[in-house]
């Protein structure tokens, strides 16, 4: 029995195949067609209105439209064509044209609809010329950095590279997490058991945190978007690491700098098993014995982090900024500071990570949470007295206004996730998933848009902001989402 969502899922894929079918018979008639008529001719007029009506047609819903091949087959926007088999003969001629040319993929954007007809058809001219070019590629490559077609750009890599090579890296950053977390667990309770515990687990996993960080920063903050309510300790000392190496990677630390700020990251809260665990989960508000109790972890993490089994070396570099994470920047917080000595770069790193994380995650005293973009509105308000200001710049810079894994009402009606951050030229509005209901009360991924995106006719933005809210107040894990 095929349930609704699937056969809206298939007809979707129908309209799609459709689509494309349409397109590249519309574009194998255009580079056909100008081979044998002058351009004023009317025929071919019609037939390079159409091209440009079909791309403009696709990029009302999608920033660009790119048709691309790989082994014999057409993908359109990473997704395979499924075609009848009346069309056999078109595609296999197209992807013979696009194998000539040594080009893989075509990309256009949606201003193409503001060139002339002398440049699509200029187009389409230099694509077949390119076919009698010594190196057709290079030469078409130079051709489009002439500046003639701004809304083409050629494709060089096959289909399905980009996407598996994503696919891959947020396996092994998921892959990492949990190893991330089940290590620290070991190591607590190993040294609360036995009093000492193996450092070399900790360190590995920070390495390869360091090697996807290096590679992909999005994929390993996004990681950092996991809340657990139960196993919080763990995943906040995950997260603390995660974004505190982010942001020593902005501030342009050196792997080794790096692998050590990850540790202090993980073991900045070990000192916490030191403390009664009714105070530490206690659901009301605390006496003040009891804050005094919670107020000595910082220096129980430093006792703690000497009873690893590592070198002195390197535990002489990860025991301070642990003990330092709840002190200020104005040297105010605790444990009490009773020197002028400025908060070390990792302290300093470090408080701004555990706050941000702390605060944007549910906890039995506080049930009501407080959302991504939000919490750094807060937090902005202590920078120069609570946090460096730098770093904090940094830090808000880093996760955009919307970080990531905050959800949002848009003013279409639509619920999304961040999924991302905003590139360059985007004003600070991010990719967003849409979540769709999965007709159990739950919810579902939809596609990807970006808030950038602008309407081609009026130029106002399709979709804006109404309302934020914590992603635990629909009872989701944005991790599971974005990973
Ligand atoms: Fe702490
Ligand atoms: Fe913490």
């Amino acid at each position: 029995m095929t349930t609704g969502t699937e056969s809206s899922d298939k007809q979707l894929q129908k309209k799609r195949d459709l689509f494309g079918i349409k397109f590249l018979r519309a574009f194998y008639r255009l580079v056909q067609t100008v081979k044998t008529h002058p351009d004023n001719n009317k025929l071919l007029i019609e037939y390079a209105k159409d091209f440009v009506g079909f791309v403009a047609l696709w990029c009302k819903d999608e920033p660009h439209l790119t048709i691309q091949i790989s082994r014999g087959r057409f993908f359109l926007e990473e997704q395979k064509l499924h075609y009848p088999r009346e069309t056999v003969y078109l595609v296999h001629e197209m992807i013979h044209y696009f194998e000539l040319r040594g080009v893989q993929g075509l990309r256009f954007y949606a201003d193409i609809k503001n060139a002339s007809f002398d440049q699509v058809l200029g187009f389409a001219h230099v694509l077949n010329d390119a076919e009698k070019q010594e190196d057709p590629l290079a030469w078409l490559l130079e051709q489009r950095d002439g500046g003639e077609f701004p809304w083409l750009e050629i494709v060089t890599a096959p289909a399905g590279g980009q996407q598996k090579r994503t696919l891959e890296r947020k396996k092994i950053a998921r892959r990492t997490y949990s190893h991330a977390l089940s290590s620290l667990k070991e190591v607590t309770q190993k040294i609360t058991t036995e009093g000492r515990a193996g450092a070399s687990k900790v360190k590995r996993i920070v390495q390869n945190m360091v090697d996807l960080l290096m590679e992909d920063e999005s994929v390993i903050l996004g990681m950092s978007t996991i809340r657990d309510y139960h196993d919080y300790t763990y995943t906040h000392s995950v997260n603390v690491a995660i974004l505190s190496l982010c942001l020593g990677k902005r501030m342009g630390l050196s792997r080794l700098s790096l692998r050590r700020l990850g540790i202090c990251g993980l073991v900045h809260d070990l000192g916490k098993v030191e403390v009664p665990y009714e105070i530490l989960n206690k659901p009301g508000k605390l006496t003040e014995e009891e804050i005094k109790e919670i107020e000595k972890h910082p220096l129980g993490s430093v006792r703690q982090i000497i009873k690893l089994r590592a070198s002195s070396g390197l535990k002489a570099k990860i025991l301070l900024p642990p003990f330092e994470h709840h002190l200020k920047y104005d040297l105010s917080g605790y444990p009490r500071a009773y020197r002028k000595k400025p908060v070390s770069l990792f302290g300093r790193i470090l408080a701004i990570a555990d706050v941000y994380d702390a605060m944007t995650s549910p906890r039995v005293y506080r049930p009501r949470v407080i959302s991504p973009d939000r919490t750094l509105g807060m937090m902005l308000k202590g920078a120069g007295k609570d946090f460096d200001p730098i770093l904090l710049k940094v830090f808000v810079n880093m996760l955009g206004i919307y970080p990531m894994g905050t959800l949002l009402r848009l003013d279409t009606g639509e619920v999304g996730l961040v999924s991302g951050t905003p590139g360059e030229s985007d004003r600070g509005r991010p990719p967003v998933l849409l979540l769709a209901s999965d007709g159990k009360g739950g919810f579902k991924k939809g596609k990807t848009v970006n808030l950038a995106e602008r309407h081609p006719k009026t130029g106002a933005f399709r979709r804006n902001v109404k309302a934020t809210f914590h992603p635990s107040t629909i009872g989701i894990q944005p991790a599971e989402f974005l990973a």
